[in-house]
């Protein structure tokens, strides 16, 4: 830890197949700014409990979703990478948190509407305390900036809500963090149906390309993308979102800024168009889903990885969480 670098703090949970909008919108900046930051990168397997698991496809999600942080450049020896239920101040912390929490603000999040409609027969209090664990995690380790995509904006904004809370109860204890948005790419889209957010649990698996998909997929997932009618290949997420949403990944993907991509494509049709997109992303994932297998096969490196990362991120996470029992009154020896 370099006292002089500022400190983030991001995580994924291991459910569902990834997207490349998980990719795009996360773990892609965090080999960008894994330079200039202390960065703390978690797999939120709590958080995933939320919506019931099969438990050995949790375990195996787990150590696939360490090896595709690895795979994409995330780097152990420049971050800590480790897995929430390894550092138990998280449910701890969360605890004390929940006491600074307001039930209405709760069943106000989008994410728990959502969710609570998509999972009728499991509404559980995780589900709602969600948000909660979440401000735990960020807030134990003092993050300044925590890197994700759009769909995040309010449960980061409640993190920041419930520090300020506490800190004006007692007295400044948490850092109050700000999330980070990309640019580009901090909204991928349904690739058939441009107006919502791409998901790992979207209804269509064509809407969706996910990063174990193979080549073939991939590039027919791109051809049968939704585009519009007024066949011009330029960036207007108002009118063309469809059109926008490839001219973003293309440009994350290929490298080039979306006005360079737009001047590229300028003139061509959108078959083309949506078969270089296709190609660019499929080339990209390539060697990244190589690594990760190579990576899978090597489970006593995966561990070295996890336990290395558990300990440095308790030793933080510990500190905040004795501060914080200290300034409530828990008698401590
Ligand atoms: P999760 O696992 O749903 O998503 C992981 C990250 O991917 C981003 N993302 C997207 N970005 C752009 N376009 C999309 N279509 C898209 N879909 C997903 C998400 O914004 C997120 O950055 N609650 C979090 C995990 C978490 C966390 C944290 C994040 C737990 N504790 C503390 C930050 C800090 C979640 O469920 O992300």
């Amino acid at each position: 830890m370099e006292e002089s670098k500022k400190f983030l703090y991001s995580a994924v949970q291991p459910t569902n197949n990834l997207t490349i909008g998980n990719y795009i919108g996360a773990i892609r900046n965090w080999t960008m700014l894994q330079n200039d930051y202390n960065c703390y990168f978690a797999i939120a397997n709590m958080h995933a409990i939320t919506v019931r698991q099969t438990p050995a496809v949790l375990r195996q999600r787990t150590l696939s979703l360490l090896a595709l942080y690895l795979a994409c450049g995330v780097d152990p020896e420049k971050c800590t990478l480790y897995l929430q239920s390894h550092v138990p101040a998280h449910a701890e912390l969360c605890w004390v948190l929940n006491t600074f929490t307001y039930v209405g603000e709760m069943e106000r999040m989008t994410q728990f509407k959502d969710k609570s409609a998509r999972h009728a027969e499991n509404i559980n209090m995780g589900l709602m305390d969600y948000p909660v664990l979440m401000a735990a995690d960020i807030l134990l380790y003092q993050a300044d900036v925590v890197p994700v995509g759009l769909d995040q904006r309010q449960h980061v904004e409640i993190a920041r809500d419930i520090a300020q809370r506490f800190n004006n109860a007692y007295s400044p204890t948490f850092k109050v963090p700000e999330a980070l948005y990309m640019k580009v790419g901090a909204k991928i889209n349904d690739l058939q149906d441009p107006a919502k957010k791409m998901s790992k649990s979207g209804e269509n698996p064509n809407g969706s390309v996910f990063l174990s998909d193979d080549r073939d997929t991939i590039i027919r997932k791109f051809r049968r993308a939704v585009t519009d009618s007024d066949l011009e290949i330029r960036y207007d997420p108002e009118t063309k979102p469809g059109v926008s949403n490839l001219l973003s990944i293309y440009s994350v993907f290929s490298g080039k800024t979306v006005e360079e991509a737009a001047a590229e494509f300028s003139g061509k049709g959108y078959g083309d168009f949506k078969a270089a997109v296709g190609e660019v992303v499929a080339d990209r994932l390539a060697p990244i889903q190589a690594q990760q297998q190579k990576l899978l096969a090597d489970k006593p490196y995966l561990d070295g990885v996890l336990k290395k990362g558990a300990d440095g991120a308790a030793y933080a996470a510990n500190k905040t969480l004795s501060k914080v029992y200290k300034k409530i009154g828990f008698y401590q020896l």
